[in-house]
């Protein structure tokens, strides 16, 4: 039986541990930003598309164009302008099973940190 243990080793136990050390190729996910982010154009129409459906005014507040700006700036929600704001905390953690793209995440932020204008 003592000789046959090195092949039981070979047989059995190297295939799993050659299996376990497959490993796969995560591609990063590129996104190319504009060199300036304007609300009007690149940010209200994501949360149009992607928030109204619960915050169209009757839900805490109002992210329709019109009204997302001045709703979201009264509110406090865009205050400091970066990562640790209201707004970009629920962005980003993809509350109530809201995902936005990596594209999108990355452009709300940018604007953020250009100082989250209305322009
Ligand atoms: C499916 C419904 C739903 C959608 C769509 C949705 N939200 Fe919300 N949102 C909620 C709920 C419910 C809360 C309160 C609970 C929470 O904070 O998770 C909330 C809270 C928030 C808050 C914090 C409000 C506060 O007073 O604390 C912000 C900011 C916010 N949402 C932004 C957004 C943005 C931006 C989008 C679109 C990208 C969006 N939400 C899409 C349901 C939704």
């Amino acid at each position: 039986m003592k000789k046959y243990r090195y092949l039981i080793l070979f047989v059995f136990i190297l295939p799993v541990i050659i299996v376990s050390c497959e490993y796969e190729f995560v591609q990063p996910i590129k996104v190319t930003l504009p060199n300036s982010v304007s609300y009007a154009t690149d940010i209200a129409p994501i949360f149009d598309a992607n928030c109204t459906a619960c915050h169209n005014g009757s839900y805490k507040f109002d992210l329709h164009t019109a009204n997302s700006y001045n709703n979201l700036k009264n509110g406090g929600y865009i205050t400091p302008p970066d990562a640790t704001c209201q707004l970009y905390v629920n962005v980003s953690t993809g509350h109530s099973g809201v995902e936005l793209s990596a594209a999108d995440k990355a452009l709300i932020l940018k604007w953020l940190q250009d100082g989250a204008l209305n322009n």
